[in-house]
């Protein structure tokens, strides 16, 4: 190791401890603009730089688009010159610290698309000067860190850990929760050498409770997605087990939640109309790609994918199943569906169940419309479709309603009152004894 190593290391540990250090946040969306707000609240000069000016121009105005983030602290932030925008990377040079947090989708056949990662990699590598910390946050496969942005990076002539510091720290934060927070959440940190772990370890340190150290950037990445693949199993298994209650005539969810009732060696994991977001549905699949290339199979994660991603096609049948017994098909009849985004009180679409059940009613012939207080349209490559007001005509009209979000803002005692029938893939009316009702 270098004396000049060791004295760049240095200076970029004062900086980040006396908090002269700037930030660059790379994707100011879900993960990032949280995390920006959480770095001007103890000083940070944060620059949030998206690709997307109108995102920009919002947090210029101090309007947050996230739920999680309140315009107050961006006011604040902005208040206090803490906070700047750009829309490009060009001035990345001047910062000491840049923090990816760029999405991370599948292309197809469900294998990892990089492009977002290897394209701001590209950017940063075009300025790159030393004594700067690089920290990858998107979620990703084992590896992306070290074998994908360290050689481009050091096209720039420098080295890592020698020349400039890499780590991985993947964002675990969950949208929505109010008791864990980008700040309350342990935050895991893998350095590409040890020198790179302690300047990672000491910037988290300054807005995180707890940091947790790891060995590698590489055994950083696997936690994350180690942690998502737990999930989508144990969501899939909630859901198979709907499918077998289904069959046996059995409601799954008072079957659930006494196994709940016991205080250990269970968790609780809910079946639903499929799982969304940018996490559950996509990011096992990148563990699953990786794990080929060691000629070895994960499958756990592909059949929870697959379990999963039936449930849309279970809750069209089950409607189906519903409305016949009422001497009425699907085809024709008006079902009306009672949230749009994949989670409770959220507005995030992305790979939303309801949006794959929305086109399936439709192609079976069904007249579909939507009420979603948290999402007034829903507008992508899959659908384009405008939420209906919750109406008592609406609801009195429709042949069934199919609750898919159980988003907290919605009087269901008036939905079950005034609609002809319910369908509840969210155990949200349970409390409402009505026999209009039909459990997943
Ligand atoms: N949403 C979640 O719940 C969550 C939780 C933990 C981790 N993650 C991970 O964090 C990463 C980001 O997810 P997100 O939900 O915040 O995504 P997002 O789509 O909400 O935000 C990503 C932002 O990156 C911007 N962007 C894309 N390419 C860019 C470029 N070249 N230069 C600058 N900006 C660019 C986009 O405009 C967008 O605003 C993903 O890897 C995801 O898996 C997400």
């Amino acid at each position: 190791m270098t004396v000049n190593f060791i004295s760049l290391a240095h200076q970029t540990l004062e900086r980040i401890r006396d908090r002269t250090a700037l930030v660059g946040e790379v994707g100011r969306g879900y993960v990032g603009l949280p995390f920006l707000v959480e770095k001007t609240k103890v000083g940070f000069r944060v620059v949030g730089i998206d690709q997307n000016p109108q995102r920009a121009e919002m947090v210029g105005r101090g309007e947050s688009y996230i739920s999680d983030v309140k315009d107050e602290d961006l006011h604040e932030g902005l208040r206090r010159g803490l906070i700047s925008t750009a829309t490009s990377l060009e001035a990345v040079g001047e910062l000491d610290v840049i923090v990816i947090c760029v999405p991370t989708p599948l292309g197809a056949g469900l294998t990892p698309d990089l492009q977002y990662i290897e394209g701001v990699t590209r950017g940063i590598a075009k300025s790159l000067r030393p004594g700067q910390l690089i920290s990858l946050e998107s979620t990703t496969y084992p590896g992306t860190t070290e074998d994908v942005m360290k050689p481009i990076l050091e096209e720039s002539g420098l080295e890592a850990g020698v020349d400039f510091f890499l780590a991985h720290s993947p964002e675990r934060v969950d949208p929505g929760n109010k008791r864990y927070t980008t700040k309350n959440t342990n935050k895991v940190v893998g350095g590409s050498d040890p020198v790179s772990l302690e300047v990672a370890t000491c910037f988290y340190n300054q807005t995180i409770e707890t940091v947790v150290p790891m060995s590698s950037a590489k055994a950083a990445e696997l936690v994350k997605v180690y942690e998502n693949t737990f999930r989508a199993v144990n969501i899939a298994l909630a859901n198979e087990v709907a499918l077998l209650c289904d069959r046996m005539g059995l409601d799954v969810w008072e079957v659930l939640d006494a196994a709940f009732s016991k205080p250990f060696g269970i968790m609780p994991f809910y079946p639903g109309p499929g799982v969304g977001g940018h996490c559950i549905p996509l990011d096992p699949h990148y563990l699953e790609w990786k794990a080929r290339e060691y000629n070895f199979q994960t499958h756990f994660i592909a059949l929870a994918g697959e379990t999963n991603r039936k449930m849309p096609e279970f809750v069209v049948d089950k409607a189906t199943r519903v409305l016949n017994k009422e001497r009425k098909c699907l085809n024709g009849s008006k079902i009306l569906l009672l949230g749009m985004a994949y989670k409770a009180d959220l507005s995030d679409c992305r790979e939303s169940p309801a949006i794959e059940a929305y086109l399936r009613l439709q192609q079976a012939g069904a007249q579909v419309s939507f009420h979603d207080p948290w999402v007034p349209v829903v507008n992508n490559h899959r659908l384009s479709a405008k939420s209906v007001e919750l109406t008592s005509d609406v609801l009195y009209s429709a042949d069934l309603v199919i609750i898919t979000t159980n988003h907290s803002n919605i009087d269901y005692r008036r939905v079950v009152e005034l609609a002809p029938l319910v369908l509840d893939t969210r155990n949200v009316t349970r409390e409402i004894a009505s026999d209009k009702v039909v459990f997943l």
